[in-house]
């Protein structure tokens, strides 16, 4: 009999068990915002940058351009204004002078040409050609009396011929030929006290007028 009086009965009773352990509910996975849940640690992205289509905003672009365009539009109005002033002061700087050939020179000496020739030393800077025949020397006028080109002369076919229309004229300046309706025209010529002939484009003497004749139209010689 178990009894506090007989404790030889509690020393053959069994030990006690001892407790099966119960098992954990499921955890379920709790959003971040519940209360009590375990907030993931956030992995940043690598920001990817792009380059930018402009740098300014497309209405604020185009002002750019405009300005831009603006800009070089007024810069080649004020070059040509500039180069225009320029002209201006060149002109003004730099007149535009007409160097008329003299009207009177000295031809040299009645022995500087031979009997029979028609000399063109003169022709190119004053438009005369002197001439010496038998008889006198004279100055004869190299414009041609059609419409004012200058003959050639021809030593072989002993004429002034005229490249523009044909025109041709004798040795002492004659038309015969082609459209010039007169003869050349002759400058007064004469002796200065030292012998040196002077031409004087000044005076002229036509043919048709009967004035080659006159004593100013040529020098005995
Ligand atoms: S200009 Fe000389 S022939 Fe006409």
């Amino acid at each position: 009999m178990d009894t506090p009086e007989n404790p030889s009965s509690a020393q053959n009773d069994p030990p006690p068990k001892a407790p099966t352990p119960v098992p954990a509910p499921a955890v379920s996975s709790a959003p971040a915002s519940t209360p009590g849940a375990t907030t993931a640690p956030v992995i940043a992205k690598p920001i990817t940058r792009q380059a930018p289509v402009s740098a300014l905003p497309p209405e604020e672009g185009m002002d750019r351009r405009s300005f831009l365009k603006w800009l070089t539009v007024g810069w080649a109005a004020f070059a040509a204004i500039v180069a225009g002033y320029g002209t201006l002061v060149m002109r003004f700087m730099f007149p535009n002078v007409l160097f008329e050939p003299k009207q009177s020179f000295e031809a040299g000496h009645i022995d500087d040409y031979t009997v029979g020739e028609v000399s063109e030393r003169f022709k190119e800077r004053f438009g005369v050609w002197i001439v010496r025949d038998a008889e006198k020397i004279f100055a004869l006028s190299t414009v041609c009396t059609h419409l004012g080109c200058t003959p050639n002369w021809l030593p072989n076919e002993a004429k002034y011929k005229c490249p523009c229309h044909g025109s041709g004229f004798y040795k002492n300046g004659i038309n015969f030929e082609g459209p010039a309706p007169r003869p050349l025209e002759r400058f007064r010529i004469s002796l200065s006290d030292d012998g040196t002939i002077i031409v004087d484009k000044t005076r002229k003497f036509q043919q048709e007028k009967g004035e080659w004749t006159d004593p100013e139209s040529f020098i005995p010689a």
